[in-house]
């Protein structure tokens, strides 16, 4: 397995960090989840801004000019010899420094980024997911893609006990987000979804799903829903790069719609399929 690190490629088993590293001590770093498709990137614009975003926001330099990036991910691509349905996970760390909350403005940022295989998760988008609803403890700056995912992964472990896909977050009883997706609410024939501001990862995908909604004359609304409100929704659906459109069909144990994925979250999916392809 090739690696791409912030100077060149090298094996898995090479890879090593110091242990004053500010992304193992702190999180202190920035990521990245990009989808591929029969060896293609897709999104990858998206992807790649909303790294850039992530890095000046927390104010970490990038350790590679946009083009060349683009340049070494399709590098990593080749060199691991990616035909099929993959993901590539990349991170930035801040690099490594006597333990010190505060950093030096001199430290080397580390970069990795390797590919995985992932297939499509087919018969969960076919036959739709279950979600239970989770408090959401995270900090107000989660339009960054930090590394600091603990209430994520919390929330997330707390899904998978109760044997669902995802928790939805809420803040007050207003929904934000899903524990690592953009959750959407249908009534009316018309989506809902919180609005991108600073609070929630404004999802490479969500930024689709909001064009497939203009292309199909489905209205999107960009405001929050209530937690009291799930139980009225004709449809809820969850999006990201590996979820991709997906069904939620229960909240907590209690049933949405008729129970069943419904005809907006199908023909978005259908929209998907094609933007993806
Ligand atoms: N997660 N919200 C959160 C909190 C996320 O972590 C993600 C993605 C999304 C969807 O973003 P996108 O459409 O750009 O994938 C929304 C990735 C997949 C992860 O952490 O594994």
């Amino acid at each position: 397995n090739h690696i791409l690190t912030e100077n060149d490629f090298v094996e898995q088993n090479t890879l090593k960090y110091p242990f004053e590293e500010r992304g193992l001590q702190f999180g202190d770093g920035i990521y990245e989840v990009i989808r591929v498709y029969k060896g293609n990137y897709y999104l990858i614009d998206e992807h790649v801004e909303r790294l850039y975003r992530s890095a000046a926001a927390v104010k970490i330099a990038v350790p590679y000019r946009k083009e060349d990036l683009y340049q070494r991910l399709d590098e990593l691509l080749k060199k691991n010899d990616v035909d099929g349905d993959a993901s590539v996970y990349l991170q930035i760390t801040r690099g490594s420094a006597p333990r010190d909350h505060a950093f030096p403005y001199q430290t080397n940022a580390n970069l990795y980024a390797y590919v995985k295989d992932l297939s499509r998760p087919l018969e969960f988008l076919r036959e739709g997911v279950t979600a239970i609803t989770q408090e959401d403890v995270r900090w107000d700056w989660c339009y960054i893609k930090s590394l600091n995912l603990l209430p994520n992964v919390l929330a997330k472990q707390a899904a998978k006990e109760s044997g669902s896909y995802e928790a939805i977050l809420h803040k007050n009883g207003e929904v934000t987000e899903c524990s690592s997706s953009n959750v959407y609410f249908v009534r009316d024939g018309k989506v809902y979804t919180h609005p991108a501001k600073k609070n929630i990862l404004h999802g490479c995908v969500r930024m689709r799903v909001e064009a497939f909604c203009k292309e199909e004359n489905i209205e999107f609304i960009e405001e929050a829903f209530r937690i009291e409100d799930l139980p009225n929704a004709e449809e809820l659906f969850l999006s990201s790069s590996t979820s991709e459109v997906m069904p939620l069909l229960k909240v907590d144990g209690q049933k949405i719609g008729d129970g069943r994925p419904g005809p907006i979250t199908r023909k978005l999916q259908q929209c998907y399929e094609k933007d993806a392809n």
